[in-house]
């Protein structure tokens, strides 16, 4: 006699699966049964992470997109790329993030933390936002980072441009995750799509490996052994996008599958909604996207 899988039927996007924590995140939910896309810069390797996914997870539904996400018309790019190829979509899992000890420019001449980390993924969900919510009940995970809790969403200087500090770009970063998520929850009440987010703990990856700070690159070596599995770090994300446990919960960060309080600055509506209009701004998406009353938004 068959049994079904959990997420069968279910459509998920992955951004950032074709290594480290969104790859692992990818073979768990295609093991559950879930058709799984996953984005990477180049696409000759997100086919290959795919064919990896796909024998892995015994589910030959594994797709791949291409995007480089720290410039914005590539993001818009892979949104129409997805609307394309999914007439529903029922998770959109945000894991693309970076860290780098010194200040890039991106295409956009953005600060490069800031524009991967959370502009693209802000961009991403709005663009996207229409067909999770003619698929929900639907959910948007964001992989944030206990970095958030040093986090400081500095208005006046958001693209690093006078100071910058890597670790201060990732916290802030991270925290805006969190503050994108709650935001999101907000104005999605009523739409039936959830956002949450989540910190995977500490886990050996590829993280921060391109512009890697010394101190960072010491340590890393030598606490590698001791840090989570790329499958480790994905079971709080693939808990999130799949678990029964989650109908009906939103606006929540976790970790270890347990809700967490985070930064108090992620409760603040009046500091939400600010950096909501402000990222709309340097994302285009403007007039700013105004709150949803329960029935729908836009
Ligand atoms: N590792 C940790 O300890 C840790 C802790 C807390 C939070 N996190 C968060 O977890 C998430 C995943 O991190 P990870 O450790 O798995 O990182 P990772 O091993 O560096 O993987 C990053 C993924 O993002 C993709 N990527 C990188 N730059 C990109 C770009 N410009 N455009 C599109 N895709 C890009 C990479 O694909 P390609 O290289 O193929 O383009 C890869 O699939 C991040 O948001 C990170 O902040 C990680």
């Amino acid at each position: 006699m068959g049994h079904t899988l959990p997420m069968a039927g279910k459509v998920v996007l992955i951004t950032g699966g074709t290594g480290g924590i969104g790859k692992a995140t990818a073979i768990g939910l295609a093991a559950m049964g879930a058709r799984v896309g996953i984005t990477g810069r180049d696409l000759a390797r997100a086919e290959h992470a795919a064919a990896d996914v796909r024998t892995t997870a015994g589910n030959p539904a594994v797709d791949a997109f291409a995007a480089d996400m720290t410039s914005q018309a590539e993001v818009r790019r892979l949104a129409v790329a997805v609307l394309d190829a999914y007439p529903r979509l029922d998770v959109l899992i945000n894991n693309v993030g970076g860290f780098w000890a010194h200040h890039h420019p991106t295409a956009d001449g953005l600060e490069r933390t800031f524009a991967l980390d959370h502009l693209a993924p802000f961009l991403l969900t709005n663009l996207l936002l229409d067909r999770l919510k003619a698929s929900a009940p639907a959910r948007v995970v964001t992989v944030s980072s206990g970095a958030q809790s040093m986090g400081r969403i500095d208005f006046d200087d958001l693209q690093g441009a006078r100071n910058y500090s890597g670790q201060r770009a990732y916290n802030q970063s991270k925290l805006a995750n969190i503050m994108f998520t709650n935001e999101l929850a907000h104005r999605l009440e009523g739409t039936g799509v959830m956002a949450n987010s989540v910190h995977p703990g500490v886990v050996r990856t590829n993280f921060g490996a391109e512009d890697q700070a010394w101190f960072f690159s010491i340590i890393s070596r030598v606490v590698r052994p001791l840090l989570k599995t790329p499958a480790q770090g994905a079971e709080t994300s693939i808990y999130l996008a799949s678990s029964p446990e989650m109908d009906g919960v939103t606006g929540q960060f976790f970790a270890n599958r347990k809700s967490k309080r985070p930064n108090k600055v992620a409760f603040d509506t009046e500091m939400t909604a600010k950096l909501w209009n402000v990222s709309a701004a340097l994302v285009g998406l403007t007039p700013a996207i105004p709150v949803t009353k329960p029935g729908g938004l836009t």
